[in-house]
């Protein structure tokens, strides 16, 4: 961790990062006001969440990521470009989901390049597997979104067919969607495409 990330943190964390705790959020309070919610898990160094979270004001979004440098990267952003609608919990995804994600109160969730794993024997820790796809779906309202994007072929076909399998979500898309002009280009993305990896979007719909 650089000294400004650890100084961001010291600085910032206790305005923008929200502590883990076993118990529901109340996203009108931590954002003082009423607006639609979007989850994003593994934001990495945040440059993405920053962008997307600049560009629709009129969403909240929690950010999770368990990566301390990140999260004291992402805090820097915030500062940087005064975003008041991007809060941070740094802590494990699925704790955080179980513990702190109210039923149908998301109105979007996503999990860009997550697993960056693609040996076989890695596959059993994979975050995106059935029961943990089936919580994500109940965090969502009807009509929310479940945006995934990953450059692993094999895991994106094995998401596909999980996803398909689930039934509080439908397919926006006939297979892969194409790439939402809403996601920008993440910092892992271009390190797959530089390593001429294929990237894959799902988007699937709460029902
Ligand atoms: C390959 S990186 C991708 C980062 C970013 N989304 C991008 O596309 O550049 C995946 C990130 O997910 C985080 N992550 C993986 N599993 C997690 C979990 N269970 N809870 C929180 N963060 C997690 C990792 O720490 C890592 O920073």
């Amino acid at each position: 961790m650089t000294p400004a990330q650890q100084h961001a943190i010291e600085t910032l964390g206790p305005q923008f990062c929200l502590p883990f705790r076993a118990s529901l959020l109340d996203f009108d309070t931590v954002f003082g006001r009423r607006a639609p919610t979007v989850l994003e898990i593994g934001f990495g160094m945040g440059e993405t969440t920053a962008r997307i979270a600049a560009e629709q004001p009129e969403h909240n979004f929690i950010a999770i990521e368990v990566h301390a440098p990140g999260v004291g990267s992402l805090l820097q952003k915030i500062e940087g470009a005064r975003l008041t609608n991007l809060h941070l919990i740094r802590h494990d995804a699925v704790d955080i989901v179980e513990n702190m994600i109210a039923p149908a109160s998301l109105s979007g969730i996503h999990v860009f390049f997550p697993d960056p794993w693609p040996k076989k024997r890695h596959h059993k820790r994979r975050l995106l597997q059935a029961p943990f796809l089936h919580e994500l779906a109940l965090r969502l309202r009807v009509g929310g979104y479940l945006h995934i994007a990953t450059d692993w072929a094999e895991y994106a076909e094995e998401v596909l067919l999980t996803l398909s399998l689930e039934p509080l979500l439908k397919n926006s898309a006939t297979h892969f969607a194409p790439r939402p002009p809403t996601r920008p280009q993440t910092k892992f993305e271009t390190r797959g495409l530089r390593l001429g990896h294929e990237v894959f979007d799902l988007v699937f719909i709460r029902v």
